[in-house]
């Protein structure tokens, strides 16, 4: 594991951000949108959202994965600086699936820097404008492109491998994992953004076409388009404040690992993360975690302090044990466009804050299979 120990966690500068507006365009299938497009409805969603204009936005991160290969197109903070009409300056963050959280990590490096006071964040991915083959291989650039690619897993394949792995520690079943999902599609019932909105009985998730042994279709995270954006401020207040934002790296490949049924990164960062808001995970109410199969959610459970190790899925046989787990149905019903998801994430547990008026929330977003874990805890003030 490659997180250097802790140096100087001062408590804490990120106190003083608040999120003060947020949007996102539904997931799904968007062949009718380019980036552009999708961009300049979550920015616009969440600039309706905040107590701010569009000409306080100092700074714009962008957070993308596949633009290149899938919309031939590179250099997207110039295109996200362009939909504001000041242009400010803009960069744009690439850490695979977990771009979103790491870009807002970047934001708040900005505003704690003082360089900028207003920061816009926004993710974007379009994957739906090429065959499901060639954005299998495109996601493979998230795994070892040596000691992974060569083999011919993709990133079902390599969660199956997991899945298989962990069912033989901890005599996890398939039943078990259909519980998982079934309970992921049931919460995006009520959301109107998700790609999917039925609720899908344990059952026919078991019965779903396999795709990686034991992983099914059901299981997955779908191909999806989506933006998200949020507007981080310490000029402008609101009532939730990022109160811990840690990003913590493993090793690329999992052939490197002493374990492949746990993320260190996901453990180094949960640690750092419940240290910095100076809160543990009984205070949480919320959680959005990071299922881009059905098996990352038990391992990430676990990971993040919920549970112990193998007893993930007693969280999702307990129906009323608090706290929530992807309320908004996660990655598997809302679909997973890779740069929006972790925007996506943070700004769902703040809805769901000021929905249930609890106090702490914790969005978890993490890359590959876990190389690069990002965490961001927020706490509301009703
Ligand atoms: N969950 C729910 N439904 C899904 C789905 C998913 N993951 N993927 C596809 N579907 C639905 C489609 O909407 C379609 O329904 P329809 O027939 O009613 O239109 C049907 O299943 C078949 O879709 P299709 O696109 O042909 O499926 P596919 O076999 O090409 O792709 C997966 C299915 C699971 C292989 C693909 O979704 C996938 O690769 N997911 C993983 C993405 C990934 O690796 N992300 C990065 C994680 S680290």
């Amino acid at each position: 594991m490659h997180c250097a120990p802790t140096p100087t966690l001062t408590p804490f500068l990120a106190s003083s951000v608040s999120l003060i507006g947020t949007g996102q365009t539904s997931f799904g299938e968007h062949w009718d949108k380019g980036l552009r497009t999708l961009m300049e409805e979550a920015v616009h969603a969440a600039l309706e959202d905040a107590p701010c204009t569009e000409l306080d936005v100092d700074f714009v991160v962008v957070a993308n994965m596949l633009a290149e290969r899938v919309s031939a197109q590179a250099h997207l903070g110039a295109i996200a600086s362009s939909l504001l009409p000041h242009r400010p300056p803009a960069i744009r963050v690439e850490a695979a699936c977990a771009s979103g959280s790491v870009a807002v990590h970047t934001a708040l490096s900005l505003l704690e820097s003082n360089r900028a006071q207003t920061v816009l964040v926004l993710g974007v991915e379009k994957m739906t404008d090429v065959r499901n083959e060639e954005i299998a291989a495109a996601l493979m650039g998230a795994a070892d492109s040596e000691k992974e690619s060569p083999s011919g897993l993709t990133f079902p394949g390599i969660f199956g491998l997991i899945a298989r792995r962990y069912m033989e520690e901890y005599g996890l079943t398939r039943e078990d994992l259909s519980l998982v999902s079934a309970r992921h599609h049931a919460n995006a019932a009520s959301n109107p953004f998700a790609q999917f909105q039925s609720p899908i009985p344990a059952r026919v998730i078991s019965e779903s076409t396999l795709v990686a042994d034991p992983l099914r279709l059901l299981d997955c995270s779908p191909v999806s388009d989506g933006a998200a954006a949020c507007l981080l401020s310490t000029k402008f207040e609101g009532p939730v404040r990022i109160a811990a934002s840690q990003v913590c790296t493993d090793t690329l490949s999992i052939t490197e690992r002493p374990t492949i049924t746990s993320f260190a990164a996901t453990r180094e960062a949960a640690q750092r993360a419940f240290a910095e808001a100076q809160i543990s995970p009984i205070d949480i109410a919320h959680v959005e975690l990071h299922d881009c199969f059905s098996i990352a959610a038990l391992l990430s459970v676990e990971d993040l302090g919920f549970a112990a190790p193998g007893e993930g899925i007693r969280r999702y046989r307990e129906r009323s044990t608090a706290p929530t787990f992807n309320a908004s149905g996660g990655l598997k019903a809302c679909g997973h466009p890779v740069g929006a998801t972790g925007v996506k994430q943070i700004n769902d547990v703040a809805k769901q804050l000021k929905a249930s008026g609890s106090r702490w929330g914790l969005a978890h977003n993490f890359g590959g299979a876990g190389a690069t874990c990002g965490i961001h805890i927020l706490e509301y003030a009703s």
